[in-house]
């Protein structure tokens, strides 16, 4: 099959796209004929060797992806061949960018019918990502206030809308590329961070401050003065620290994804629903991932990229 992989971590050059045999699913796992993989700024960081997480080379990257089952091993009594799902895979195991995968039966849920199964692989992690930073870090309920920095991204698009659905206010910050997008996703206030400052512009504190986007450590700092006392500050970008106040009370909770396959179902049924819109920006061939790495490793990738097949 074709697949693209690394047999030491680098440069974007070390991903090779060639032939490599297809897996065979050994027990407790599925074999998908993969849809898309999707690339996340984790895939650029672990072929870079920057995050912690212990692959064995080599390497295929993609862990979030759909497809179809096609072949099932020993001992698996859920997922069938024939059905469509979607996975968040164990990050230190292949990934989806191959034309096959393996999955632990555990990690996969039935695909949303509403959209193309290819456009699926944009949800697990992400989605999961926003919801864990909400409602497990944050542990936001209804009626409560949320203020999202860099929420015209991927995961802040998912995060104002599961915070709207639960009832949670959201103020957002986002620059002129995202402000219709943060508005459509269903923020009800929306700050142009290039035209207003943000500290000046929110009225009153929030519950929670979660922070998705690389700002300058002492401007997050002086976000926290914006946080109730004994609320909570979250962020997803784990290279820098996560500031508190401990004389007020104001925790700070710094996320890292988990899979979690129960949640990731319920995800899929909000997208059926039509509560949840999945978002693809760019569609791209196998082929082509080592030119996306390359523009990742350049800071020049924006939204969500699917990598088809
Ligand atoms: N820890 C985890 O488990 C985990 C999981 C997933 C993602 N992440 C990380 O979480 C972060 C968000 O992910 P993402 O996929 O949503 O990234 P993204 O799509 O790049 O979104 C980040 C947003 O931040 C905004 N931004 C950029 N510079 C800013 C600045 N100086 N001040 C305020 N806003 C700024 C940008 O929107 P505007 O220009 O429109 O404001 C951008 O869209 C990334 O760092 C990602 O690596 C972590």
């Amino acid at each position: 099959m074709k697949a693209v992989q690394f047999h030491s971590v680098g440069g974007p050059e070390v991903l090779q796209y060639g032939e490599i045999y297809q897996p065979v699913p050994g027990p407790g796992q599925v074999r998908l004929r993969v849809a898309a993989s999707a690339f996340n700024a984790a895939d650029n960081g672990m072929r870079a060797g920057f995050l912690p997480i212990p692959i064995e080379l080599p390497h295929i990257p993609g862990y979030d992806v759909s497809g179809t089952v096609d072949a099932i091993g020993e001992g698996v009594t859920g997922p069938a061949v024939g059905d469509a799902v979607i996975a968040f895979l164990p990050m230190e195991r292949d990934g989806g960018a191959a034309e096959s995968v393996i999955a632990p039966a555990e990690s996969v849920v039935l695909a949303p019918t509403s959209i193309p199964l290819a456009d699926a692989a944009a949800l697990p992690s992400v989605a999961l990502t926003a919801w864990q930073a909400l409602f497990d870090a944050g542990e936001l309920t209804a009626g409560q206030r949320v203020l999202i920095i860099g929420a015209g991204g991927v995961v802040g698009k998912y995060a104002i809308q599961l915070a709207e659905r639960a009832g949670v206010h959201v103020i957002a910050t986002a620059s002129p590329r995202s402000i219709d997008a943060v508005r459509a996703a269903g923020a009800d206030q929306v700050i142009d961070r290039t035209a207003t400052d943000p500290l000046e512009a929110i009225d009153g504190q929030v519950d929670v401050l979660l922070n998705l986007a690389p700002i300058d450590p002492e401007l997050f700092a002086a976000y926290v003065a914006k946080v109730r006392d004994g609320g909570r500050v979250v962020s997803t970008t784990a290279f820098m620290e996560t500031p508190d106040d401990e004389t007020r009370g104001v925790t700070a909770v710094t996320v890292f994804v988990l899979p979690n396959r129960e949640r990731l179902a319920e995800l899929v049924s909000l997208v059926d629903g039509g509560a949840l819109t999945v978002e693809v920006t760019r569609r791209i061939p196998l082929a082509a991932l080592q030119a996306l790495h390359a523009e990742a490793a350049a800071g020049r990738t924006a939204g969500k990229t699917i990598i088809l097949p």
